[in-house]
């Protein structure tokens, strides 16, 4: 059955990965965020990353998505090497296994909303009517049905949240990533778009991982990871 953590392997492994940035200034130290990195990621499970500003959360995520190598170590997604892809690879595995949410929605401002959501579907070359039909399914679930014809400058913050949430799910992708989500959101909002993503990853079953500075949120989490000094610590 979705949604339950699989018995067998964690869905997400990172093994001892590192990561610095080289500066291009003769003589500066690289800047190293971490050096020896594991986390494991159950399918079904969602795990909550906290961290103080420039401790190297979204350089993670960009590593987990296959859009940034690390320097050293490597990351499964199930049985695939994401950091042996090429780049065509990478992209098409991106785009078959993971979906993700931003702290910016990345909207296409002149497509609908329905269209947005239809995007990965019609790249990997689904049928525009089924993809826009899939989509359809996927706007009602977000609860915005009413809204399909609405392009993101005439969504509020909180409906774009919406809407790229549906946008990553709608392929129902093995592995969801999300960067502070709800990061531009006042409170009310933040809340019910968490509570929708929680809702659907929990339906939906695939491994998450969310960075979030609300405490509160990582606490609604399955488990909750604090990212300091390089190295990822229970909480
Ligand atoms: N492409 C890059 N080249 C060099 N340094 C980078 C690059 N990307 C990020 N950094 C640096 O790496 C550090 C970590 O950045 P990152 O964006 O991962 O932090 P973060 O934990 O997501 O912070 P925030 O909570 O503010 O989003 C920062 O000091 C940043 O300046
Ligand atoms: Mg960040």
């Amino acid at each position: 059955m979705m949604g339950q953590p699989s018995a067998d392997r964690p869905l997400l492994r990172a093994v001892n990965i590192g990561k610095s940035y080289t500066s291009p200034r003769a003589g500066a130290k690289p800047l190293v965020l971490f050096r020896d990195l594991s986390l494991e990621v159950a399918a079904g499970e969602m795990v909550a990353i906290v961290g103080e500003s420039g401790a190297g959360k979204s350089s993670l995520l960009h590593i987990l998505a296959a859009l940034d190598e690390p320097s050293k170590g490597e990351v499964w997604c199930g049985a695939t090497n994401i950091t042996r892809l090429s780049q065509r690879a990478a992209a098409e595995f991106r785009n078959r296994e993971i979906g993700y949410v931003w702290q910016f929605h990345y909207l296409l401002p002149e497509f609908t909303a329905l269209e947005n959501v239809a995007m990965p579907l019609l790249a990997r070359g689904m049928r525009r009517e089924e993809a826009l039909q899939e989509a359809h399914r996927w706007m009602d679930n977000v609860g915005l049905a009413d809204r399909e014809d609405h392009r993101s400058g005439e969504l509020s913050g909180g409906e774009q949240q919406r809407v790229s949430i549906a946008r990553a799910l709608v392929t129902r992708p093995k592995l969801l990533l999300a960067d502070e989500p709800t990061g531009d959101l006042d409170n009310a909002t933040a809340d019910s778009v968490f509570s929708l993503l929680r809702e659907v990853q929990r339906e939906q079953g695939p491994a998450g991982v969310m960075v979030t500075h609300n405490m509160a949120f990582a606490a609604r989490c399955d488990r909750m990871l604090h990212l300091h000094d390089g190295k990822l610590q229970s909480l």
